[in-house]
């Protein structure tokens, strides 16, 4: 809610007088906590009830919790794909599918219209171009369209995506390719390679990722 990248708020106080501008949320949130005129602790009581209202177990959660009929046959070749043949889980693992790291997985669209060097933007370390957090993968199926950008309106551009090694940035022209910051950009993570998926296995590991 601070973060004046993503937020237009000034500050703290400045989120409840914004919100007491608004008659309907005065009423309301006075109907739930009493009193008159809204404090911030209010604020984030009501968006930590909405976020965990959001939480439902899915598919996976129940398999991995040992009703193992809750995944088809395919499904659960696919979840054998995501740990094996596709390497998804060399970056995707544990509850929430993400090992909380960040890698360059080559979506920094170097010198073009959509350039986002990741955490280099935000600290200014050149090691950093084009890192990313790994997102959780938790209710996938409802979080289109993808990665941090967008760019992947459906899940099997993302496997597409996946199956060519990962993004490969090349200059655009010379002058780009003499840029410093272009070689560290393009060094993306050496956890990605081609994949050799037959139609079948896309298909599965498609079925699996929608099961999440
Ligand atoms: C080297 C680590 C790594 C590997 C291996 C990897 N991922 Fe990712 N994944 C990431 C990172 C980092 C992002 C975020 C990139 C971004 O937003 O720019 C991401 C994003 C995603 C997203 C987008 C989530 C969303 O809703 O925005 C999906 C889906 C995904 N990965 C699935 C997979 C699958 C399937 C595989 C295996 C074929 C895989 N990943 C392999 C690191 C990895």
């Amino acid at each position: 809610m601070f973060n004046p990248i993503e937020m237009a708020n000034a500050d703290e106080a400045d989120v409840a007088i914004r919100l007491n501008k608004v008659e309907s949320y005065r009423k309301a949130f006075s109907q739930i906590y009493g009193g008159d005129g809204i404090v911030l602790t209010q604020v984030t009581d009501a968006l930590a009830a909405f976020e965990r209202h959001l939480e439902r177990a899915t598919r996976f959660d129940a398999f991995a919790g040992g009703t193992r009929r809750r995944l088809s046959d395919e499904e659960i070749w696919g979840l054998h794909l995501f740990r094996g043949k596709a390497g998804c889980a060399n970056c995707h693992f544990g509850p929430l599918l993400t090992d909380e790291k960040l890698h360059n997985i080559g979506l920094t669209f170097f010198q073009r219209r959509l350039q986002d060097l990741g955490l280099f933007e935000a600290i200014g370390k050149t090691a950093d171009v084009g890192h990313f957090r790994t997102p959780a993968l938790r209710h996938l199926s409802a979080t289109a369209p993808h990665m941090h950008n967008g760019v992947m309106p459906r899940l099997r551009n993302v496997i597409a995506f996946y199956e060519q090694g990962g993004g490969h940035i090349r200059p655009r022209n010379e002058a780009d390719g003499k840029l410093p910051l272009f070689p560290l950009a393009a060094a993306t993570s050496d956890l990605l390679g081609p994949l050799d998926l037959s139609k079948r296995e896309r298909q599965a590991l498609l079925a699996f990722l929608e099961a999440l």
